[in-house]
């Protein structure tokens, strides 16, 4: 059944407490997260990904069009010191004649000796770029004198915090005109002899209005083909010395700068960390590159970064409340590796950048708002099952006083949580010991009940037997006697007490069958003719056949002692003229106990014997009287204890009240 599956996620209704009316501060707090990510708080882990993923992502091959002359520790050891001579660029340049286009990634804004020289060669090249730079005042510093008037890029890349070289602006607008970045003006001259326009240019740049202010537009993160020294490098003393062919740089884009470690133009990239700085004139080739294989990485447009990370995280919110905190624990770990890989497969494969970082902290905050509302609802039912419970047990002390705040404040105030659970358990003690004595007192209850009820069914059963007895002898204490002198019988052979309990009831209804005995014999003046007294004997029969099917045992006891009551020991007896162990032990007692009762008893025929002449007949016999018609152990009982029968009959006559037994 659907609904059966589903049950072990708790519906979005279903947890107490949690409606969505306290859901909307939770996605208020969402909102918070993108003025942070404004303000550039999540920078910091941003930058650690966009580093990782470029060693994750590893070299890939560079333009073969792009190749470094560098001015290394060796060229500077054959040239002269630092800074060389403009003659030798001049002279660097007649041998790149074949170039497609040459940059010079050095500042030469300081006038020099050789500048005339070298702006001559520029001019014979023809397909030069010089790098330019803005001061701290934002003045524009462009190369000394006569090369003025040669093209230039700036050659300003930005830096993280950390120092590291991540991206550059390809356009800074400034009032007199925008300034394209150096990799960008080589790369113009190289496609068709204008610098590259952008991408981006301020529409509305007023020069005017805008003096003193810079604009940096068309940003581009630098995509890094490798650590430093992925492209191809040459000597400038190699290319002076004719140690390369001319015809090598044909058609090929060269780079002009300084690489020797002692000159300063060196920066860290997300390839080498902190260790292993890159020159300048190669990041400016990366740059380059870029520009030639399209590959720079953009940023993912601000918007729709924001909207997928607010939608991620209402979709982690949903998860995370429907789920145990275990699951929604590996579904925040499932979403952290898929926000990475996603953020990963954009940066590699579609060179656009999205950082992770504000989905990290976005799903975060509301993994934990999840969990906090999830306790918050938990703390609430608490409260309620604790309210309820107090109130069960307003007895039980001072449980009933611990109020406090309710719900998760719970947690940080007097009164709280904390209190409330030992107030719980103080309950559950107080509980188990209420229980205890409740579980006794209902067994006692119910002990009194089902004793009350075997008494009273007792009760009526000898009522009846005795109203049935007292037809013929008077109050009935017959029964009764009978009943006592049985107990005494049973007792002096040593029987159970249980027995002699049930022994006292069924030897009370012996007699019960005289019920089913005409009145004219039963209550007949005088001696039973033979046809009388037969019919008088049906009495056991009769008495059994009321008794003897019920569904109790006691009763079914009974009604073997009503039929056999009447058997004797010698086999004399009636109605069936069983024999000693023949005749159930209960009714060999009530034989003797009837025998001596009716020797006792006054007759209308016959007078009553006094207690020793009574005892005497039963022990040694006497007239229609043998002692073989007992039970031997129940004679040998019966001379034991014969005293209190007598005690009996006396307390129990028939003109004394009902007897009880
Ligand atoms: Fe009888
Ligand atoms: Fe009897």
């Amino acid at each position: 059944m659907a609904t059966h599956r589903r049950s072990r996620l708790p519906p979005f209704g279903s947890i107490p407490f949690l409606s969505r009316r306290r859901l909307i501060p939770v996605i208020a707090g969402l909102l918070l997260f993108f003025g942070a990510d404004y303000l550039g708080v999540f920078d910091s882990w941003d930058i650690r990904a966009h580093d990782a993923f470029f060693r994750v992502r590893s070299s890939r091959p560079t333009s073969e069009a792009i190749v470094l002359v560098g001015i290394d520790a060796r060229s500077l050891g054959v040239l002269g010191r630092w800074p060389l001579d403009r003659d030798v660029y001049a002279r660097l340049l007649d041998k790149l004649d074949e170039a497609a286009v040459v940059g010079f990634d050095l500042i030469l804004a300081e006038p020099s000796a050789g500048d005339e020289r070298l702006a001559e060669a520029v001019r014979r090249n023809g397909r030069v770029v010089l790098a330019c730079y803005f001061d701290e005042a934002l003045n524009l510093v462009l190369p000394a004198g006569p090369l003025a008037g040669t093209q230039v890029g700036h050659v300003h890349i930005e830096r993280g915090i950390d120092q590291i070289s991540r991206s550059l602006f390809h356009t800074i607008s400034r009032p007199g005109g925008p300034v394209p970045s150096f990799s960008a003006a080589v790369y113009g001259m190289f496609r068709g002899g204008r610098p590259w326009a952008g991408r981006n240019p301020l529409p509305d740049f007023r020069p005017d209005g805008a003096a003193g202010r810079l604009f940096q537009t068309d940003h581009s993160r630098i995509n890094y083909y490798g650590p430093p020294g992925t492209f191809l490098r040459i000597s400038l003393a190699d290319v002076l010395s004719g140690g390369v062919p001319e015809s090598f740089f044909k058609g090929k884009i060269v780079l002009v700068g300084a690489t020797a470690a002692g000159l300063q133009d060196r920066s860290a990239t997300p390839f080498s960390g902190t260790r292993q700085e890159m020159p300048g004139v190669e990041i400016q080739a990366n740059a380059l590159n870029n520009l030639l294989d399209g590959t720079e990485i953009r940023d993912f447009p601000l918007p729709a970064a924001w909207l997928g990370a607010f939608l991620t995280a209402l979709l982690g919110l949903a998860l995370f409340i429907r789920t145990p905190e275990r699951t929604a624990a590996w579904i925040w770990a499932a979403g952290l590796a898929g926000i990475t890989a996603a953020s990963y497969l954009l940066f590699a494969r579609f060179h656009l950048w999205l950082g992770p970082a504000l989905f990290y902290f976005m799903t975060a905050y509301v993994f934990l708002a999840a969990y906090l509302l999830k306790l918050a609802a938990a703390a609430r039912q608490l409260d309620v099952k604790y309210a309820s419970l107090a109130g069960h047990f307003a007895g039980g002390g001072d449980l009933g006083r611990r109020g406090g705040k309710k719900g998760l404040i719970g947690l940080f105030t007097r009164n709280g949580i904390n209190e409330k659970i030992s107030g719980l358990l103080e309950i559950e003690k107080s509980y188990e010991g209420t229980l205890e004595a409740a579980v006794w007192r209902r067994t006692r209850e119910l002990a009194e009940a089902l004793s009350m009820v075997g008494r009273m069914s007792n009760e009526l059963i000898v009522r009846l037997a005795r109203a049935v007895e007292s037809r013929d002898a008077g109050t009935g204490n017959h029964v009764a006697r009978v009943a006592l002198y049985s107990r005494i019988i049973a007792e002096a052979l040593g029987r159970p007490l249980d027995y002699v309990e049930a022994i006292a009831f069924t030897s009370s209804i012996h007699d019960i069958g005289k019920i089913g005995i005409p009145d004219d014999i039963l209550l007949k003046r005088g001696l039973l003719t033979d046809d009388e007294k037969e019919i008088m004997r049906t009495h056991a029969r009769i008495g059994y056949g009321i008794l003897a099917a019920s569904e109790h045992p006691r009763i079914r006891e009974a009604a073997a002692v009503a039929l056999a009551h009447h058997e004797r020991w010698d086999g004399s007896g009636y109605p069936a003229g069983l024999k000693g162990e023949e005749i159930p032990p209960e009714a060999r007692i009530v034989a003797l106990c009837d025998y001596y009762d009716a020797l006792r008893s006054e007759r209308s025929y016959k007078s009553g014997l006094d207690h020793d002449t009574a005892v005497r007949t039963i022990l040694e016999g006497g007239p229609d009287c043998s002692p073989a018609q007992f039970d031997p152990e129940v004679l040998q009982a019966f001379r034991k204890s014969a005293d209190k029968f007598d005690d009996v009959f006396r307390r129990h006559r028939d003109d004394a009240p009902p007897a009880v037994f």
